[in-house]
């Protein structure tokens, strides 16, 4: 007696084997080859990430060899039927298989080969597959966030690749900006420190404030890793490096509240006072969620230096704040 996801996962997990041997041997996915070799991923990672090339025809024939009936291809999502016909919903993509803790595949992920629009397509949410529950590169990167006991963020499959290729095993992608509260609650089974590198553009940085507020709010330490002038880190690691990433991940990642100082700041006149209260009160409600002393003593101090005013004056707005929400 299989549970609708173990029944789910195994037709997937024919269907991942399926692409992916046509990634690895056959003619159709040639161009699927060249497209990964023309970005830098290589074969290892082929194997790792089980990647893998939909050419848009015969999965059907294969999955029901492997004795799965035509109801079973649409309720998995990866068909669709048009007048008792059945019609593949990846066809010309990248695949990338979506698995859960416990790797079982849950659903894949699928990109344009060119800008055709959507540049990702993804397995239809259903109860037992949803993007926003799930982190890709997870199975893999358990033994090294428990290990490191700390996790890499970022957005894409392209930056989880890249990255745990380079070395940063510790790495899951939220696929796509908006990490969402049961992602923070599922990566912080595993370990209480994150640090965010997401993408340098401003959905990015929209996407850490809100990210971060999450796992503070479930207790994470967040770090924010500064992209400097890269778009995201597949781009970073193949523009500067292993060594600059890491020494990026060393020296340019800021605790998350440092962050958002900063950029308030960066858009800011501190000569006018009253933006300076404004970017205090910005703060109250983070500060708030960080419930150690220490770290929080740390923090006031901190925001009193880089604006220019008194602990006491900043203290003051605290127990303002902290009064106001009782
Ligand atoms: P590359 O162009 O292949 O490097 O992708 P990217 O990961 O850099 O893309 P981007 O920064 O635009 O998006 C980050 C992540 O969001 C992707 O890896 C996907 O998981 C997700 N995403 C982006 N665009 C789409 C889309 O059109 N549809 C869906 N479902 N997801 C998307
Ligand atoms: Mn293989
Ligand atoms: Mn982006
Ligand atoms: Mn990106
Ligand atoms: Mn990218």
């Amino acid at each position: 007696e299989w549970s609708l996801k173990e029944r789910h996962s195994r037709l997937n997990s024919h269907a991942a084997r399926y692409y992916h041997r046509i990634l690895m041997h056959e003619a159709a996915g040639e161009v699927a080859r060249e497209y990964l070799l023309g970005r830098g991923v290589r074969p290892s990672a082929w194997e790792r990430f089980c990647l893998g090339f939909a050419p848009g025809v015969g999965l059907e024939g294969f999955l029901k060899e492997n004795g799965y009936d035509g109801d079973a291809l649409v309720a998995s999502g990866l068909f669709t039927e048009h007048y008792g016909v059945l019609r593949e919903r990846f066809r010309g993509r990248i695949i990338f298989p979506i698995y859960d803790a416990r790797g079982r595949c849950l659903g894949f992920g699928g990109r344009a080969l060119d800008d055709e629009e959507p540049k990702y397509l993804n397995s239809p949410e259903s109860p037992v597959f949803s993007k926003s529950r799930n982190l890709y590169g997870l199975h893999l990167a358990l033994p090294a966030i428990r290990e490191q006991r700390r996790a890499i963020v970022v957005e894409g499959y392209m930056d989880c690749i890249a990255a745990q290729e380079n070395g940063f095993t510790n790495t899951v992608a939220s696929l796509g900006t908006a990490f969402t509260q049961d992602q923070a609650r599922l990566l912080l089974r595993y370990t209480n420190e994150v640090v965010l590198a997401f993408d340098g553009d401003a959905a990015g940085s929209a996407a850490a404030m809100r990210s971060a507020g999450y796992l503070q709010e479930l207790g994470g330490r967040v770090y924010v890793l500064d992209m400097a002038d890269a778009k995201d880190p597949d781009e970073f690691l193949r523009l500067k490096g292993r060594e600059a990433f890491r020494e990026a991940l060393e020296k340019r990642t800021v605790p998350f509240l440092e962050f958002k100082l900063e950029r308030l700041l960066s858009d800011s006149d501190l000569r006018d006072v009253f933006k300076k209260a404004e970017i205090v009160k910005e703060l109250m409600a983070d500060l708030e969620r960080i419930s150690d002393h220490v770290v929080r003593e740390g923090y006031l101090r901190g925001i009193a230096r880089r604006l220019n005013t008194s602990e006491e004056a900043v203290r003051l707005e605290f127990m303002r704040h902290l009064a106001k929400r009782r």
